[in-house]
């Protein structure tokens, strides 16, 4: 049921993501032949540019973020003849008017990506209605933030909705375009081995860690008004959450697989304002090192004090059958040791080890999906240690190891982006998120938010290039569970 469009349309076509990501995306699948023959791409931004400097532009932006080995002249050239450009200033309803000539007929299909400022959400969203760019031949797609709470959420969604039905409309987390990512479904539902030990009786805990080494960047505003909960639980590790938790949906379509990810979300448990404090840690890094390289403090780079939380840490529950007493910890942060995406689920432990005494202690099995930077799935059992002994069997844990560089050696690494910029322009919804979703992870969030208001909680320091407050560790150790790998 793919249906392309033949025009794209992108917003804030200047900004950051769009040279990082977006132009080299687009560039990735024109010069694998996957965009539609003729599709055209519009630009459009506050700056000033013609097609002719706009091309110059996206050119510069290919030249710095592709790998070298991906720039090939003949297909930049083919590429830069799709795009153009046309300035706008999103609050002025006149110069939609000026957009809509620029895009032309739309009768083949429009695709819309949309990344501003929240506060530009709804004179974008009626600018385009009343220049005839809402029709039913155009489908968008949106980027976080939408929003910074429940109520706000739902007032976004509402204006979009006011113009795009939910079938048209494309909500965009890009951890859902990694490989990785999407291998979460096919280890879990194109096995058989899993299914029968992915739950409470044979599960102990599932850990889900996104570490990152980099701090604010140069994105205060924006952050500012975020923080870790906001920034990255509402969304990217609550969809990772749901993917590990949810049940098999019946088929691999938008309908079936979101539908099994809402019910996770409204199966959270949601936390008492008492709760939370127990339940959740927070941090904010101070100074410190990271990779060998000395960094300022948050308030530093910011230049003032700030309760922003840069870290966070949480134990959550799923309450259904299937989940019942798993704890699922999540944590994230700025400034940690390392970048690392990953996902640890731990087994329960042998019922009777026939080993003790003779061979040593035994290990949970944990299953481990790395996301980032490198991709590979390893499960941790224990193995024979080579050897003679005579008073039983040495045992160690070892990993089986799927490493997807070296299984796949020769398949390129996209970038999350071109496989969503792909769907969106396909028309194909699975791997965007649904209006109920979004609103089920921010029901949960402000619930943690809420506990936090009321106990006045603030994020503890933690110096950089560390994996947060102790607190953090403390968590899990009171369960008796540690964090994998640290
Ligand atoms: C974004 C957050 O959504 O995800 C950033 O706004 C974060 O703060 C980024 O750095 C992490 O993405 P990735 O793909 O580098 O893990």
């Amino acid at each position: 049921t793919r249906n392309p469009v033949a025009k794209l349309l992108l917003f804030g076509a200047t900004g950051d993501l769009a040279q990082r990501m977006l132009l080299p995306s687009l560039y990735g699948l024109h010069a694998d032949g996957l965009l539609p023959d003729g599709l055209t791409i519009t630009g459009t931004a506050r700056s000033e540019h013609d097609d002719g400097s706009y091309r110059k532009f996206a050119k510069a932006a290919l030249d710095e973020f592709l790998p070298d080995d991906r720039k090939d002249e003949k297909a930049m050239k083919s590429f830069l003849e799709r795009l153009g450009y046309q300035s706008l200033d999103a609050t002025d309803m006149a110069h939609y008017k000026d957009l809509a000539t620029k895009v032309g007929d739309v009768s083949g299909g429009l695709a819309i990506f949309l990344s501003t400022a929240p506060s530009l959400f709804e004179p974008v969203i009626k600018g385009l209605e009343s220049a005839g760019l809402a029709g039913n031949t155009v489908r968008i797609g949106l980027e976080k933030p939408l929003g910074y709470d429940l109520a706000s959420s739902r007032e976004i969604n509402d204006t979009v909705a006011s113009a795009f039905p939910e079938d048209r409309t494309f909500r965009i987390d890009h951890y859902l375009g990694k490989e990785t990512v999407q291998n979460i479904l096919a280890l879990r539902f194109g096995n058989s081995f899993f299914e029968p030990v992915w739950n409470a009786r044979g599960i102990d805990n599932v850990q889900i860690t996104i570490s990152e080494t980099v701090g604010l960047e140069a994105r205060a505003g924006y952050y500012e008004t975020a923080g870790a909960l906001r920034d990255m639980v509402t969304n990217h590790m609550l969809q990772l959450l749901a993917l590990v938790a949810m049940e098999p949906p019946a088929r691999f379509d938008g309908t079936a697989v979101r539908d099994e990810k809402a019910k996770v979300f409204r199966s959270l448990r949601k936390m008492t304002p008492e709760e939370v404090p127990h339940l959740t840690v927070t941090g904010q890094y101070g100074a410190g090192a990271v990779s060998g390289e000395i960094v300022k403090s948050y308030g530093d780079e910011l230049g003032k004090p700030s309760t922003t939380e840069t870290f966070v840490a949480i134990k959550a529950h799923v309450d259904n059958w299937r989940w019942q007493g798993v704890p699922f910890y999540l944590r994230t942060g700025k400034r940690m040791p390392v970048r690392r995406s990953e996902i640890a689920i731990q087994f329960k432990p042998v019922p009777h080890s026939m080993f003790a005494g003779r061979g040593g202690l035994l290990q949970p099995n944990v299953l481990i999906i790395r996301l980032q930077p490198e991709e590979y799935v390893q499960l941790l059992v224990m193995a024979k240690e080579p050897g003679l002994d005579r008073d039983g069997i040495r045992l160690r844990e070892v990993p089986l190891n799927l490493s997807m560089d070296l299984e796949f050696a020769g398949a390129r690494r996209r970038i999350a982006y071109e496989r969503l910029l792909l769907d969106l322009i396909e028309g194909d919804p699975t791997l965007f998120v649904r209006r109920d979703e979004v609103e089920a992870q921010w029901e949960w969030t402000d619930a943690i938010r809420a506990g936090w208001d009321a106990n006045g909680v603030k994020p503890k320091n933690y110096a950089s290039g560390t994996w947060g407050p102790s607190t953090a560790i403390a968590l899990t150790e009171r369960d008796g569970v540690t964090w994998q790998d640290d």
